[in-house]
């Protein structure tokens, strides 16, 4: 008998999908399960990769002309993923205004205005958006201010999207994961200081043991971003393997 994968429920047929952040990590396998669910998917990212569109997305002019590119490709829109983001750990006397800036146009402002841009489609389309933010969002992590700032502006700002429209038929909602085995951990840990105190680290260390597969969070976006999520809004779904209680 050969191992065939499961086939997939077909619950995003028909739907079309913006995908940010999908040239590699937790993205890139969100783009999959969404193609993989017989959605129409436009997939971005500032890196390069196969089937995915180049755009720097905290770039205003880069960014708006991707949405109409996207809008305009998919002929409207069902679901906006804001999977993007950057983290770079610093010491307190090591953060610069500039990273602190950076850090909050790709985690927060960039998901906000892609909202912006793809409100009209999803009133029309009654459609959804679904954030990636993180359990910085809701806590404070040694060494990753801006992070935690940036994520945390990110949740509240969808949160407020959430409430202002629900009355239009739009659900907004956000996953905050724990550590998921993507480059971007290795990537943060670059900037830990020569005197990191691991102590302090492991604090926000999981109970459950082990950084998540990105797939364990993916499924969470789709669930958020799915039928079966009618009822659900401004929420903050965490997938973190117990962190966060
Ligand atoms: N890895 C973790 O432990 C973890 C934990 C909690 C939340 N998250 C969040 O999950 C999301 C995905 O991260 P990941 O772990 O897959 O990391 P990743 O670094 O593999 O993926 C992030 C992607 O965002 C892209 N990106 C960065 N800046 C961009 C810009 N200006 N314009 C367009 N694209 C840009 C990168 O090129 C990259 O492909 C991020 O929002 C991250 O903050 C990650």
């Amino acid at each position: 008998m050969t191992d065939q994968p499961t086939p997939r429920a077909q619950r995003f047929a028909g739907r079309r999908v913006i995908v940010t952040g999908a040239a590699g990590g937790l993205g890139q396998v969100v783009a999959e399960l969404f193609r993989a669910e017989g959605a129409a998917v436009v997939a971005t990212d500032v890196a390069p990769a196969e089937d995915v569109v180049a755009c720097d997305l905290s770039d205003d002019a880069a960014r708006e002309g991707f949405v109409a590119d996207a809008l305009a490709e998919l002929g409207g829109l069902d679901v906006l993923c804001n999977v993007a983001g950057i983290q770079q750990f610093a010491a307190i006397g090591a953060i610069t205004a500039d990273a602190l800036r950076r850090h909050f146009d790709v985690n927060a402002l960039a998901p906000l205005m892609l909202a912006q841009a793809c409100a009209e489609a999803l009133v029309e389309s009654k459609g959804n958006v679904v954030s990636v933010a993180s359990i910085s969002s809701v806590m404070g992590q040694p060494y990753n201010a801006p992070y935690c700032a940036s994520k945390a502006a990110l949740l509240l700002g969808m949160r407020a999207l959430g409430v202002e429209l629900a009355t239009r038929g739009v659900r907004v909602n956000c996953v905050s994961p724990g550590g998921i085995a993507t480059p971007m951990v290795e990537a943060a840990a670059a900037g830990l200081p020569a005197d990191t105190n691991w102590d302090l680290i492991a604090r926000s260390t999981s109970v459950i043991p082990g950084f998540m597969p990105p797939a364990d969070v993916a499924e969470a976006l789709l669930y958020l971003a799915s039928d079966a999520a009618a009822s659900v809004t401004g929420a903050n779904l965490v997938v973190d393997r117990g962190v966060v209680w």
